[in-house]
């Protein structure tokens, strides 16, 4: 490793280290007097009413935080600028500013999904912190997957369904090399359970891909289509499914 590319190692590093602290502990603030406010309640002098009182005050606080969390973490990625940047080739060994970047992106992205996508994926704070945090997302998406990330580089239309354990990103690493590129979904796709999608894929309208289907990256699929398989095939549905009757 040269001089500078330790360098910059380090102050990524460093950097990322000082923006996450502040983001968690800005966003543990508000839970925390929101908890401390609970302890100064009065209540009736029964036995166990106050610490079930206190305990039960603990689940509201984690959803206090966890709104705090993705405004913060989503404000900081945009104020400091960690994006993915398009059409990337950055080979792994040469650590130049671009994968570095992406890579504080990456980060910060994580810290969100460990803390709080476990219990939002699939509601719209899930939803919002993907907006906030780069994505183009029409309205009425529903993305029940924690294996989103390169929000900058996604575009989702309204109505757009991601099945859980769906892999969907900006980039990919193949041979030493981080490639990127966007991924569109137009208007009420679905993306069956358990897919990989991959860069630089478009799909059109009402396109359903298949679950635990590969669509391979720059694919262009067809709207009102089904594709589905490893790797992901138009089906022909011009002949019915069969019919099971009594
Ligand atoms: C792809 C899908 C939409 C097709 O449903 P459909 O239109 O009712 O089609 P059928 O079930 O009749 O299947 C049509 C053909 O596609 C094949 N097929 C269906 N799903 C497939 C899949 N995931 N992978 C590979 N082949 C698949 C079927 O074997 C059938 O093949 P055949 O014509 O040779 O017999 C559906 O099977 C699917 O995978 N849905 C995913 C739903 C999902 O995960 N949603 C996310 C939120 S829960």
């Amino acid at each position: 490793m040269t001089p500078a590319q330790a360098g910059r190692v380090i102050w990524t590093v460093v950097s990322i280290f000082i923006v996450e602290s502040l983001v968690f502990g800005l966003s543990v603030l508000p839970a925390f007097y929101f908890w401390t406010w609970t302890l100064t309640w009065a209540i009736p002098d029964f036995p166990l009413l106050r610490p079930a009182i206190v305990a039960t005050t603990l689940v509201p606080a984690y959803l206090v935080f966890s709104v705090a969390l993705v405004a913060l973490s989503a404000l900081s990625t945009r104020v400091c600028g960690w994006r993915t940047a398009p059409n990337g080739m950055w080979k792994l060994r040469d650590l130049e500013w671009p994968l570095l970047d992406w890579s504080r992106y990456m980060i910060s992205t994580h810290v969100v999904r460990v803390l709080v996508g476990t219990f939002f994926r699939a509601s719209p704070l899930w939803t919002w912190y993907l907006r906030w945090n780069g994505a183009r997302i029409g309205r009425g998406v529903h993305i029940n997957s924690l294996s989103i990330s390169d929000h900058n580089m996604l575009e989702f239309g309204d109505g757009v369904v991601i099945g859980e354990n769906v892999h969907l990103s900006g980039h990919t690493v193949e041979g030493g090399l981080v490639k990127t590129g966007p991924v569109r979904l137009s208007r009420f796709v679905t993306v069956g359970l358990g897919s990989m999608v991959g860069i630089n894929v478009e799909a059109g309208e009402k396109c359903q891909i298949g679950a635990l289907s590969v669509v391979l990256k720059g694919s262009k699929l067809d709207g009102n289509a089904i594709y589905a398989g490893v790797p992901a095939r138009k089906i022909d549905r011009s002949t019915p499914a069969a019919v099971v009757t009594e």
